[in-house]
């Protein structure tokens, strides 16, 4: 990560906290953004001992291969917005990833970012708030960008892939890192001057969800229907059989039909 701080032409990482080993770069963001830290720190670590996924799950952190990352913000927003800052850091990891791989990255909803239907990154955004108003956020970004096959949990091993397997050749990992804190600083400033009617587009364009059969399960209920569009905020719109509308909040979702991308 030497070269990395030379890469960096936005806010995002001009305060930058390399780390070998950590529990969870989040945790560790969690608790440099309680004590002050300023906007746009961001803590990188080698590996970690206890990721943490979206929905409670773990996210392993095989040493030393792959990108673990977490981005301190202090946005002027309520906590009802927070889905478009990890909105805002999806749309920029896949336009990174894109640039600098030439890898069809799309996104499946929420956030996941994909190669065809397998699981190539996944961000999870952690908020501290005081009422309705986010103190600070943190967006946690995991990317497999040159782990093996062989280096996956065996229960993974259908489902998740990284950029080294897909394009065949190593990655250069802080030439990535720095191409996702770039465009991140400019799609923050996209939501800041409210544009995101330009973000909502963009996660439209990258996205391989809409158009799809899928399946949703919400924390009550498993869904099947068309993954019709997103909201204005970002929620999904589901056809269900019925041809009624079902608005998703949050939700584990597979894509049951692959068509097109
Ligand atoms: C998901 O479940 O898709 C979200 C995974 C997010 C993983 C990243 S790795 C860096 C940061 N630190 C964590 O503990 N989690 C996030």
């Amino acid at each position: 990560m030497e070269q990395l701080p030379a890469l960096i032409k936005g806010t995002i990482g001009r305060n930058l906290v390399v780390l070998r080993t950590v529990v969870s770069t989040n945790t560790f963001a969690m608790e440099l953004g309680g004590t002050g830290a300023p906007h746009g720190t961001v803590v990188i670590a080698e590996s970690q001992t206890k990721g943490k996924g979206r929905l409670g799950r773990t996210w392993a952190s095989l040493s030393g291969t792959n990108i673990y990352m977490s981005l301190i913000l202090r946005p002027g927003i309520t906590s009802g917005n927070a889905t478009f800052l990890t909105m805002a850091a999806s749309i920029a990891c896949a336009r990174a990833l894109r640039e600098g791989t030439a890898l069809p990255i799309t996104i499946k909803w929420p956030n996941d970012l994909m190669i065809g239907n397998k699981k190539v990154g996944g961000i999870l955004t952690e908020i501290k708030s005081a009422g309705e108003r986010i103190i600070f956020a943190v967006i946690g970004i995991g990317i497999n960008a040159n782990a093996d096959g062989d280096a996956f949990p065996p229960e993974l091993r259908d489902t998740a892939t990284s950029l080294k397997i897909e394009a065949s050749r190593e990655q250069q990992k802080d030439v990535l890192v720095a191409g996702i804190l770039n465009e991140m600083a400019c799609w923050y400033d996209a939501l800041m001057g409210d544009e995101r009617k330009v973000m909502l587009d963009e996660w439209r364009r990258l996205s391989s969800t809409l158009g799809k059969t899928v399946r949703v399960t919400t924390g009550a209920e498993v869904l099947t229907g068309t993954a019709e569009d997103i909201d204005e905020h970002g929620m999904l719109l589901l056809k269900v059989r019925t041809g009624e509308i079902r608005t998703i909040h949050t939700g584990d979702l597979t894509i049951l039909q692959q068509n097109g991308k």
